[in-house]
């Protein structure tokens, strides 16, 4: 039996649409079925407008995997982070202004010289809670660099399934950004040293980065530094300590250093003539930025338990609300006392944490 015309014309129409159905709907399904879909999704959309307000938008030809990476980006004129905001570490801040900063503000200047180019690396260390992120943060918006901010759960979480390209997105995008740096927070659980027992894509993912970074160096117009922090450089792979020439030290803040940032977190509150930072400094050995600040935080909560316990008494006494107006009026200022037994208490604190197993 043979078919007329219309009839073969009419079934390839069918077969078409009903290909053309089954492909768009495979494509579908395997986007629903995809757990990373939704993820990709969101960090494109955060991608676009982080690109927007950087007014970097028209940039086309972004590929997936460097909107994946862009959804990291930080605008230098969002950081809030500056030199004002950190305390006792002025001797690092002069060094990292005239090796890192002067190099990349005055490139016109320096365009003949080799010796004073900016470095490809950067390294920060010592111990937690010393103002190292504080620092990268403050360098790029000094500097006026895009900052793409990679910490350990975006490299440990998301590379593995496609480290590769997702290295290479990191340094093709920092490229089209730059001005940039590329933090990389907590470097030595990403780039430790090399073992037997690396598994073979970390292998694969450490080598090509290395590759990656030594090609910024090639082209003499990037202004592309990779900035790395670390509690543990003993434990970074000697290849990498080796590209990161620019090496700081942020060790725990001592007796002067302590007082300067005392001086600075209550800088913002009321304090009682009896303070005494220095004693206070004095007293505090051991204590890191952080620890100063979390300090300063609980001394100030002090002075709140007691005023709510003031209107709880005025509440019996008096049977009547207290007006907020005038709570504020009586939030009292920290006292020598309230610091002082905040110290002790982070002491003890601390005596907790350090005798519990570390992992
Ligand atoms: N030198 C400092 N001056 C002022 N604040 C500091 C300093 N060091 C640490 N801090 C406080 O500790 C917090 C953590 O600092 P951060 O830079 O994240 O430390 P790190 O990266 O070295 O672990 C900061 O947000 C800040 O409040
Ligand atoms: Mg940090």
């Amino acid at each position: 039996m043979e078919m007329n015309r219309n009839e073969v014309i009419s079934l390839v129409i069918r077969m078409t649409l009903l290909s053309t159905c089954a492909y768009f709907g495979t494509k579908w399904l395997i986007g629903q079925i995809d757990p990373t879909n939704q993820q990709k999704k969101r960090s494109k959309e955060t991608a676009l407008s982080k690109l927007r307000s950087l007014g970097l938008h028209k940039m086309k030809n972004l590929t997936d995997h460097e909107l994946m990476i862009a959804s990291h980006l930080v605008n230098p004129y969002d950081i809030t982070v500056s030199w004002n905001n950190i305390a006792g570490l002025s001797q690092v801040i002069d060094e990292i202004k005239e090796t890192v900063i002067f190099p990349v503000q005055r490139k016109e200047l320096l365009r003949n010289s080799v010796l004073t180019k900016p470095p490809k690396g950067v390294l920060l260390h010592g111990p937690p809670g010393c103002g190292k992120t504080m620092i990268a943060k403050a360098t790029a918006r000094e500097a006026g660099m895009n900052f793409l901010y990679l910490d350990v759960s975006l490299l440990t979480d998301k590379w593995y399934g496609e480290s590769q390209k997702l290295a290479g997105a990191v340094f093709s995008l920092a490229q089209k950004l730059q001005p940039c740096i590329i933090f990389i927070d907590e470097i030595d659980s990403f780039l430790r040293s090399r073992t037997q027992h690396d598994h073979e894509a970390t292998a694969m993912m450490k080598a090509q980065f290395m590759m990656l970074w030594d090609g910024l160096s090639t082209d003499p117009e990037n202004t592309v530094i990779v900035m790395g922090a670390t509690n543990r450089p003993k434990d970074l792979d000697p290849a990498i300590l080796r590209r990161m020439p620019a090496t700081f030290e942020i060790s725990l803040p001592g007796e002067q250093q302590r007082k300067e940032i005392l001086t600075l977190v209550l800088n913002t509150e009321q304090c009682a003539d009896n303070v005494d930072l220095h004693q206070l400094a004095i007293s505090t050995t051991g204590f890191s930025g952080s620890d100063l600040q979390e300090l300063c935080r609980i001394a100030s909560l002090f002075r709140i338990k007691d005023l709510i316990k003031e209107e709880e008494l005025q509440k019996c006494t008096l049977n009547s609300n207290p007006i907020n107006a005038a709570s504020i009026n009586m939030l009292r200022p920290i006292s020598m006392d309230d610091l002082v037994a905040s110290v002790i208490k982070m002491k003890a604190s601390k005596v907790v944490s350090t005798t519990q197993p570390r992992f």
